[in-house]
């Protein structure tokens, strides 16, 4: 399968009250077509100015972004991004309407009505048949999300980023998202880069899971997800990742001792970090 994505060398500085910070050093990744990635790491790692680079938002510091041997310099519709906040529909616009824009501002679609039927089939892929009137402030948060991610995948990019996109939603509903997204993703067979701070998340969604560390944020293992698909945390292996992540992650954050890892296996990440927060 031929790459879709590579990243050479990147390297991203912020210049922040006369000191330079590293949010990114030396990111090298090739991503296939269709793969669906998983990134992982702390708080401030640069998940989100990796995302960003790749979406052409940012000005890279030094190194590459290529799509399919092009340098992806600046935002393009084969790159679309879907973030966590629940505001990103345009409130004044219906669920196939807001859909139905990106369509008309990327000429995706020919005519007005081919808009239309493209749009229906990405609400209806998306579970939402029924909602298309429905305004942004009449749906729930997963489903909000739901229009988020037709929206982005109805332009047919090549690449779908997605950063924490569940991560504001309750567990019941990020459940049944991942579920949904895994089947879309069977059927789209769009490649997905998705960052979470969720550990269970990235080991159920990754078929290639990479965590990173901060300061300066660099790649620091890539796990090839050995367990099929669909993955819960019962699967056998899932234990493995789970402890090697914890470790990783931990000892780069440099807040792991001995007994907190007998912990780990029922304290997630984010209450790992809230704990040191509180401990420091
Ligand atoms: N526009 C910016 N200006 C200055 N510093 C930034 C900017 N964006 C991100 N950073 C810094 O870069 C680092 C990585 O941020 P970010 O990519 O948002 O991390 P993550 O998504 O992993 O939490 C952080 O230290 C953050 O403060
Ligand atoms: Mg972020």
């Amino acid at each position: 399968m031929k790459h879709v994505l590579t990243i050479s060398k990147l390297t991203k500085h912020f210049r922040v009250h006369e000191r330079t910070l590293i949010a990114l050093q030396d990111i090298d990744l090739s991503v296939k077509e269709g793969e669906f990635i998983t990134i992982i790491g702390p708080s401030g790692c640069g998940k989100s100015t990796l995302l960003r680079c790749i979406a052409g938002f940012e000005t890279l510091t030094q190194g590459s972004v290529r799509v399919e041997g092009q340098e992806a310099n600046r935002p393009g519709i084969d790159r679309m991004m879907v973030f966590q906040g629940l505001d990103q529909l345009f409130p004044w616009l219906t669920v196939l309407e807001n859909v139905a824009f990106a369509l008309r501002v990327t000429r995706t679609a020919g005519t007005k009505k081919k808009s239309r039927t493209l749009a229906e089939s990405y609400i209806n892929l998306v579970g939402l048949r029924g909602y298309e009137d429905f305004y942004p402030h009449q749906l729930s948060g997963g489903m909000k999300q739901r229009v988020a991610i037709a929206r982005a995948l109805s332009v047919q990019p090549k690449i779908l980023l997605m950063d924490e996109p569940f991560g504001s939603l309750d567990t019941f509903t990020r459940k049944a998202l991942q579920e949904e997204l895994a089947s879309i993703w069977q059927k789209t067979k769009v490649t997905v880069l998705f960052v979470t701070h969720n550990i269970e998340e990235a080991i159920i969604q990754g078929d290639r899971i990479i965590a990173m560390s901060s300061q300066p944020g660099r790649i620091l293992t890539v796990i090839d997800n050995p367990i099929s698909r669909p993955r819960t945390p019962d699967s056998p292996g899932f234990a493995d990742i789970w402890d090697d992540l914890h470790r990783l992650l931990g000892v780069q954050k440099g807040s792991v001792g001995g007994s907190l890892r007998q912990q780990q296996r029922i304290v997630s990440y984010e209450e790992m970090e809230t704990r040191r927060l509180v401990a420091t």
